[in-house]
């Protein structure tokens, strides 16, 4: 069973309702590391709960949310190990998967609605790496510096 820990800030805080729901009705352990209600929260603490979740549980993936996605998943890639991928559609979810070994998949409640966030963990959860050239750039990735 695929292992999914998910957070949002407050604007990804309804959203995240509906795809915890989403995931779990996909048959995915669902791990919700909050927030527990809509209050004011800063997206970089929700980010750094999955981010860390996710790096020492490679097995494991992670969905962010926030208004944009934007803030979230900038945070998110500041973790060694994390790649935090920032969709607008399912081909951009197949391709974050596919081409860039995405564990991290991110988008904006204020940007997309339920059925494309829906379609976007479809292709996500349904894509695989493709490996050759792109295991190459990825490993480059992992090779960059963080917190320098
Ligand atoms: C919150 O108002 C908003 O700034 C946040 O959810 C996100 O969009 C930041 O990138």
């Amino acid at each position: 069973m695929k292992k999914i820990y998910i957070a949002s800030d407050h604007a990804g805080f309804e959203m995240k309702e509906a795809v915890r729901a989403y995931l779990s009705s996909k048959a995915c352990e669902v791990v919700d590391m909050g927030p527990a209600d809509a209050s004011r929260v800063d997206y970089p603490d929700y980010a750094r709960k999955v981010a860390e979740a996710v790096a020492t549980d490679p097995a494991a993936s992670g969905v962010l949310i926030c208004g944009t996605g934007i803030g979230i998943s900038m945070a998110a890639n500041r973790f060694k190990g994390v790649r935090a991928a920032l969709c607008h559609d399912a081909y951009t979810a197949a391709m974050a998967r596919g081409h860039n070994d995405a564990n991290v998949l991110c988008f904006g409640a204020r940007v997309v609605g339920l059925g494309v966030a829906e379609s976007m963990i479809d292709a996500w959860l349904e894509s695989a790496f493709e490996g050759g050239r792109h295991a190459d750039r990825v490993a480059k990735i992992e090779a960059c510096g963080v917190f320098l």
